[in-house]
């Protein structure tokens, strides 16, 4: 496979040849295949959102971001409400395409505010194209002072224990989830750069097995040992003491501290609770929902096609293909979240510091939230 051209690659970004296209690694043929896409509309974009093209809380709001460039780019020729009603439009398709990662309405609404009202059609586009940049880059800065908050976490388990520090992590909160570093990968690069012994227990995460095939591509490519575990053996690794800390992502968490992210991480958060093992979550300030607070009640949870139960998808002779795995006719659900309860959060590493997972702690880190929840909300 070849694989991304700069060593410090980005997962979406702007065609430096070319200013009408936006540029993503197709992340559903990895780590079998690498392939650039080209991105030409915001309602392309939205497919390529929808389908998984491109993926990962952080990566879909920088690609949202990108989606509204695109936007400013077909409607260049527009002026004064013609030209906001086709923002607003292009805004509602991209925030509709998954329901989950607030960080796709976040980015959307953010290049909403900077670009209504701009009247002359070139400098809207360029406007768009600077938040787009600056969305990402700071996406990047955010996903780098994690793994510096998180990498002190993993350095005291180090030290207190003197041996190898075993983490244990679901789905991709890679760079691939995000433009570069990751978030829940962040503290782990940073340890192994570090020199601290590490290894991570990555699960498969069915079922599009985003932990199998991302996760483990990725620590692989950066020389951070680990072992690939069945879902259903996290648990049973916590009992015998095989895992010093758990370090999930999140695709929303509210200003309490709940955690919204892949399905099956809240059973990881009950199991890690029994057995007294810390568990994290890593994320930046846009995976804030500062309007909610319970997130069971109030976080939207993707259901997606039950076929990605009902089948497997695979890597077979040079192609992908899609066996059947269930029996014929069998009903299937396929829920892509679940909610994690703060009392099951140890703490929150995000671009500001570590905090509890609680009202109190999050408004402290930031200020800004404070008041943005109603109070029954
Ligand atoms: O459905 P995906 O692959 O877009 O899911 C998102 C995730 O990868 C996880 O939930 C992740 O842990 C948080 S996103 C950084």
């Amino acid at each position: 496979m070849t694989g991304p051209a700069s060593a410090t690659p980005r997962t979406v970004w702007i065609d430096p040849d070319d200013a009408g296209s936006v540029l993503a690694i197709e992340q559903r043929l990895l780590p079998f295949e690498y392939e650039e896409v080209s991105i030409r509309t915001a309602d392309a974009m939205a497919e390529a959102i929808a389908d998984m093209v491109v993926r990962g809380a952080g990566c879909i709001g920088v690609s949202a971001g990108y989606g509204m460039y695109l936007a400013a780019l077909e409607g260049r020729g527009l002026r004064g409400e013609e030209a906001d009603a086709h923002l607003r439009r292009a805004g509602a398709t991209l925030e509709a395409s998954r329901p989950t990662a607030v960080n796709l309405t976040w980015a959307v609404q953010r290049q909403l505010g900077e670009l209504i009202g701009i009247d002359d059609g070139d400098a809207r586009v360029a406007q768009a194209r600077e938040v787009a940049d600056t969305i990402a880059d700071e996406d990047i800065a955010a996903c780098a002072a994690i793994g510096r908050h998180g990498l002190e976490i993993i350095r005291e388990i180090h030290e207190r224990t003197g041996r190898t520090v075993n983490i244990m992590t679901h789905c991709n909160a890679g760079w691939l989830a995000f433009v570069s570093h990751g978030t829940a990968t962040a503290p782990m690069y940073a340890a192994h750069d570090a020199g601290i012994p590490i290894h991570v227990w990555v699960s498969e995460t069915r079922p599009r097995n985003q932990g199998a095939r991302l996760t483990a591509w990725e620590l692989g490519q950066h020389g951070v040992p680990h072992t690939l575990i069945a879902d259903n053996s996290a648990g049973h690794l916590m009992q015998h003491g095989q895992v010093d800390m758990i370090i999930v992502g999140s695709d929303r968490t509210t200003v309490a501290g709940d955690v919204a992210n892949k399905i099956g991480t809240y059973m990881k958060a009950v199991a890690a609770k029994d057995n007294g093992v810390p568990f994290y979550a890593a994320l930046p300030s846009s995976t804030f929902d500062p309007t909610i607070r319970d997130g069971v009640r109030d976080i939207p949870i993707e259901e997606r096609d039950p076929t990605e139960v009902t089948n497997a998808t695979a890597w077979f002779d040079g192609r992908q293909i899609e066996p059947r795995l269930a029996s014929p006719g069998t009903n299937a659900v396929n829920f892509g979240f679940d909610v994690t309860p703060s009392r099951l959060v140890t703490g929150i590493i995000s671009e500001r510091g570590v905090c509890e997972a609680g009202e109190a702690s999050i408004i402290a880190l930031y200020p800004e939230f404070d008041g943005a929840a109603p109070p029954n909300a």
